[in-house]
């Protein structure tokens, strides 16, 4: 997929989804923003686009922080002038019961960063999107459709929100010509349950995997891939829609 003289911005790419999706982009020619709140794996992955030729741009930038958001569109446009992709990836899970005395705080820090920020950005980029004729992927999970196990209800009603904004933006931007669609990824091997401080991430990983129909973790090249496909021009007809790749846990 050709993404020459396109300006693509990934949040959260210093590990995992994120990062495999912005060196993607720029092995397909995108020049890549790259948004993340650690510079040092930002770093380490500018590096993999370099390695493709591909121009980039370093963004530290707390999602969950309003001044912060805002700072990603302007120094965006500054350095690039334009805007076709947008990777709303960025994001976290911590458990947390009804029952928690930290529900309050667990749900308000994950709303915050997996989709209060999501509307943030997107409203700060949809001008630019509407000139390019450009796009938005959003990055949500399986578990907005199916709760795998309890206490995690801020997570997952984070991510079923996520779909749902999926949904109504495609319609509030579709008159501009600007698609928007979400990716529903299952278990993936990332940072995601270390930076979740999960003590023993292997050993949730293997269980998750024995839950998938096909006994397998996805790789975030292959989220990435989907990612690619629907922000190009190859899913021209695709609008307001949701990707589940997730190996069978959805049914299992
Ligand atoms: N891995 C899975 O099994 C799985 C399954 C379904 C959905 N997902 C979703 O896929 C997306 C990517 O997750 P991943 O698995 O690749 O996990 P990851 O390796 O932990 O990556 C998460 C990314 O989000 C960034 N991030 C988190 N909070 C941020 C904040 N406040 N401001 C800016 N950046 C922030 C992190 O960067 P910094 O720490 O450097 O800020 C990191 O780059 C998330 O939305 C996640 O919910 C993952």
């Amino acid at each position: 997929m050709s993404f020459t003289d396109k300006v693509a911005i990934v949040t959260g790419a210093s590990s995992g989804i994120g990062a495999a999706t912005a060196v993607a982009l720029a092995k397909d020619g995108a020049k890549v923003v790259l948004v993340a709140r650690n510079e040092a794996k930002l770093s380490q992955v500018a590096q993999q686009c370099e390695q493709h030729d591909a121009k980039y741009l370093i963004i530290k930038a707390d999602v969950s922080k309003d001044e912060e958001v805002k700072t990603i569109v302007e120094k965006t446009i500054n350095k690039f002038g334009q805007i076709d992709v947008l990777v709303n990836n960025a994001g976290f899970g911590k458990n947390a019961s009804i029952l928690a005395e930290n529900i309050m705080e667990n749900f308000d820090h994950i709303m915050n960063t997996n989709l209060r920020a999501v509307v943030y950005l997107t409203h700060l980029a949809a001008p630019h999107l509407i000139k390019t004729k450009g796009n938005i992927v959003n990055i949500s999970s399986v578990i907005s459709l199916r709760i795998p196990s309890g206490d995690c209800l801020s997570y997952a009603v984070s991510k079923a929100g996520l779909d749902h904004f999926t949904r109504c933006v495609a319609l509030d931007l579709s008159p501009h010509g600007v698609r928007v669609n979400c990716v529903n990824p299952g278990p993936v091997k990332t940072d995601v349950l270390a930076n979740a401080g999960v003590q023993n991430p292997d050993m949730l990983f293997e269980y998750w995997k024995s839950k998938t129909l096909l006994k397998r973790m996805g790789e975030p090249e292959e989220i990435a891939d989907l990612i690619l496909f629907l922000a190009s021009d190859k899913a021209r007809s695709i609008t307001g829609s949701t990707f589940v790749s997730d190996n069978g846990a959805r049914l299992a």
